[in-house]
């Protein structure tokens, strides 16, 4: 039996399973990639910048409900745990092995912002409409084939409460310009690791959030963005009406 299937088997999409397997399903692999060096190794040095512009977006002060979509490698969670104070903070990944991991990365004894973490599927979010103030989806985007992106960016608009900020940070836009987009070596190899990047990049992501948006009859009215390393990654912001 191919590897894949086993993982599949357990309730983790084909897609997930197929392609990822070794990544984040796999003990050996999720310890290994689990290392802060490693992680910035993989994102060209840019973890650290990228994770800053997300916590730029977040409330210094004011209590919020933020959910993650999807579990991320090194030292996010920390961070967001560091800096929501008197918040509530939800994660959500469809692999037990990643909920394990983030939950040993919460600071012991600190109920601060609480966390919860609850296997799920974004795809089909159980939490009600209008649940939370911020959601973040952390480089997932592009690692799903394009209806698991169209419903999971459904999803995260439905729980946002009206007024409420989704955080997007992911690869920017293809413009060919950056050497990994014009290099066709470099870039088939990119997407032979990341099978559904191609399909990504075709698409741009502020449209895909307004498509979004408009299916659960919702408006984003303002959004920002910030790009790194000359606009192959990108962390953007879309407040939803
Ligand atoms: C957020 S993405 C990529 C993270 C990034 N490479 C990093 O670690 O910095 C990886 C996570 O998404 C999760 N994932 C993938 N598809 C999912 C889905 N449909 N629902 C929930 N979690 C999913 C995987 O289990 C994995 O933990």
């Amino acid at each position: 039996m191919l590897v894949w299937r086993l993982f599949h088997n357990r309730g983790i999409p084909q897609y997930l399973s197929k392609h990822y397997w070794w990544a984040y399903l796999w003990q050996p692999g999720v310890w290994f990639f689990d290392h802060q060096p490693i992680i910035n190794l993989i994102l060209f040095g840019f973890y650290r910048r990228i994770v800053a512009a997300v916590l730029r977006q977040l409330p210094a002060h004011k209590p919020c409900r933020m959910l993650q979509i999807a579990s991320a490698y090194g030292e996010l969670l920390p961070a967001l745990q560091r800096r929501l104070k008197h918040s509530e903070l939800h994660l959500l990944d469809v692999a037990p092995v990643q909920l394990r991991l983030a939950q040993n990365k919460v600071y012991p004894g600190t109920a601060d912002p609480s966390c919860h973490f609850t296997q799920m599927n974004s795809e089909e979010i159980a939490y009600r409409d209008g649940s939370f103030d911020i959601v973040l989806i952390f480089l997932l985007l592009h690692e799903l084939p394009p209806e698991a992106r169209r419903r999971t960016l459904e999803e995260a608009v439905r729980v946002l409460k009206p007024g409420g900020k989704l955080i997007v940070a992911e690869y920017g836009r293809n413009r060919g310009v950056h050497f990994l987009h014009r290099i066709a070596p470099l870039r088939r190899l990119l997407t032979l690791l990341e099978p559904f990047l191609a399909t990504y990049w075709r698409d741009d992501l502020t449209k895909q959030v307004s498509r979004a948006s408009e299916r659960q009859h919702r408006n984003p009215i303002a959004f920002s963005e910030e790009e790194f390393f000359s606009g192959f990654y990108a962390v953007t912001w879309y407040k939803i009406v």
